[in-house]
């Protein structure tokens, strides 16, 4: 289908006005706005938390396939997908467009009030190019690949060909043309994912000749200059790097980062980042919603991709690629709380567009690192309203505005625990709050033969076991006050220097349209978290505090006083 013939009808099916340039406000398209000490996805004036899922690589390419998964999206208490949109099938000619998937996906994401980020596979899926549509496969001449050092061709498009970048630059931007044609007034589409975890072999870098003239001529001035005046700035593992070189600030690649792999590393993702970057320039001149770029950490292969947005690249990418606002990472490693950390710095904001679906991690990046959502890969398979996921984006979603206000102040922060790391001790307001996994009431365990040190504990009378997943939210709402989200965990609570403290007033309840609804307000049983409180307050420390148990997350409000 020709873009003119497709365009009038699919608008009437959105049920929508169209849209063109002049007539969309730049202010009220979905943005990036710097509210205090967060950066946020402002959408309709509002600041806006992504409860997101990403449906597996084949999944929108049927609207048959994914018809009765939208609802069940819904169900889940998500509010935004994440849907490729590829190359192949928007272009099937060159220049012949055909956007029915787009507006076939536009449409069930409205009818079941779901908002869309889409994934552009354009020139890369995954390193490879397998999304280029056949006449840009079968074409290498005039789309040429990249070339590997033992002389093999490798089915990845070169990105040191002008004619590559402009191919995908023009279907990306008649992609965005369209989008904001559709959807330029009603913004069920938030931002878009330019290519996907991009990258070449490790440490090897493209041999065609141009690729090799970029290699001995200067470092280009805009990353030179850019890291001399900003030396201390840069991420430390990068400027080490460099400074190991001998600190150069001019000369060839590797001149200033010495004749090294990591240097044919950093020299590709420049590369990646110059073809990226246009790209999205493209796209942004025709309707310019935030782009960001997924990154392998390399689960995948076991390894990563050379030129990939990994850590040490951070400014690279984001001198090379101001078209891309955010570098996020694909987070299936372990060690998700250093991973988040590694990303969140350089004024790069966190938002994880691909990961598993952890409630216990959605609770740690949203706290302590303002990110903007997170989203599990392969949804559709998991879009289930009794997932721990589901349940955890449920309070998410109702306690949002608090959530996103206390980002911006920086009055919010998160634990999560697991037997590994059972305790966890948060400094946020005036108080210090002591977090331990929860034991909750109940039948305690039959009693082992012989209990070893660690089984010991649990097997106290009236005791049930920890819960496996640990986790909360903790917002300071006032100088005494505190909301907290969360699952299976305890706390106790010290004052400044650690003097002692104790409940003033603890209720449970709900958000409904924003808005507190007290439930339960609990006290004995319910703030006693043993009856050894005398002999505790003796030696200094608190009996007292609160116990949210473990299942679906809950929320309490709390007010402390010193005594
Ligand atoms: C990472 C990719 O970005 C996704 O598209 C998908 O292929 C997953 N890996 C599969 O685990």
């Amino acid at each position: 289908m020709k873009l003119r013939h497709v365009l009038p009808c699919a608008v009437a099916l959105l049920g929508i006005g169209m849209a063109d340039a002049q007539s969309v406000p730049t202010s009220s398209i979905p943005h990036l706005e710097k509210r205090g000490q967060a950066t946020q996805l402002i959408v309709d004036g509002r600041p806006f938390l992504m409860l997101a899922g990403e449906l597996t690589n084949s999944a929108s390419s049927s609207m048959e396939y994914m018809a009765p998964y939208w609802p069940k999206l819904a169900a889940a208490n998500m509010n935004t997908v994440l849907a490729a949109v590829t190359w192949e099938l928007i272009e099937p000619e060159p220049g012949q467009f055909d956007f029915s998937l787009v507006d076939g996906a536009i449409r069930e994401a409205r009818k079941n009030r779901l908002h869309l980020i889409f994934l552009w596979f354009g020139s890369w899926k995954n390193a490879d190019s397998t999304y280029t549509p056949l006449w840009v496969k079968k074409n290498p001449k005039q789309y040429p690949l990249f070339l590997a050092e033992n002389g093999q061709v490798i089915t990845y498009l070169s990105v040191f060909k002008e004619a590559n970048w402009k191919a995908d630059a023009n279907a990306f931007a008649a992609l965005m043309r369209h989008i904001r044609e559709v959807d330029g007034n009603a913004h069920t589409v938030l931002m878009m994912q330019v290519e996907n975890e991009v990258g070449c072999p490790g440490a090897t870098r493209d041999q065609l000749p141009e690729a090799k003239a970029a290699f001995n001529a200067p470092v280009p001035g805009k990353l030179m200059d850019y890291m001399v005046k900003n030396k201390q700035n840069l991420v430390p593992e990068f400027r080490q790097y460099w400074e190991a070189a001998g600190g150069k600030t001019s000369g060839t690649w590797a001149e200033v980062f010495g004749d090294q792999p990591m240097t044919n590393e950093i020299f590709m993702a420049w590369n990646y980042a110059l073809y990226v970057g246009q790209v999205a320039k493209a796209g942004k001149a025709e309707y310019p919603l935030p782009m960001f770029i997924n990154v392998d950490l390399g689960e995948s292969i076991g390894h990563y991709s050379s030129g990939g947005a990994l850590p040490i690249q951070l400014n690279v990418w984001q001198q090379g690629a101001p078209a891309i606002d955010i570098l996020a990472p694909d987070i299936y490693l372990p060690d998700f709380a250093e991973w988040c950390a590694r990303y969140h710095r350089s004024g790069n904001p966190l938002w994880i567009p691909e990961t598993r679906g952890d409630a216990a991690n959605a609770f740690w990046a949203i706290g302590n690192h303002a990110a903007m959502g997170i989203s599990p890969f392969g949804i559709e398979r998991q879009a289930d309203a009794t997932t721990p996921l589901a349940q955890a984006y449920g309070l998410l979603a109702q306690a949002a505005p608090e959530i996103l206000e206390a980002q911006a102040k920086g009055a919010i922060k998160a634990v999560s625990l697991n037997a590994q790391h059972p305790t966890e001790t948060v400094q946020l307001g005036n108080y210090t709050l002591t977090f331990s996994m929860g034991r909750m009431r109940g039948p305690a365990p039959a009693p082992t033969a012989t209990p070893t040190p660690a089984a010991a504990p649990a097997a106290a009378p009236g005791r049930g076991n920890a819960p496996a997943s640990s986790y909360a939210i903790v917002i300071s709402t006032g100088p005494d006050d505190y909301t907290i989200l969360g699952s299976g965990l305890q706390a106790t609570f010290n004052g400044p220097g650690g003097s002692a403290a104790a409940v003033g007033a603890l209720e449970e309840g709900a958000y409904v349209d924003g808005s507190w609804v007290p439930g339960r307000r609990l006290n004995g049983d319910d703030i006693m978290l043993n009856y050894d409180a005398p002999n505790k307050a003796i030696k200094g420390e608190s009996g007292q505090g609160f116990r949210l148990a473990a299942g679906a997350p809950k929320a309490l409000h709390l007010k402390i006083y010193q005594y």
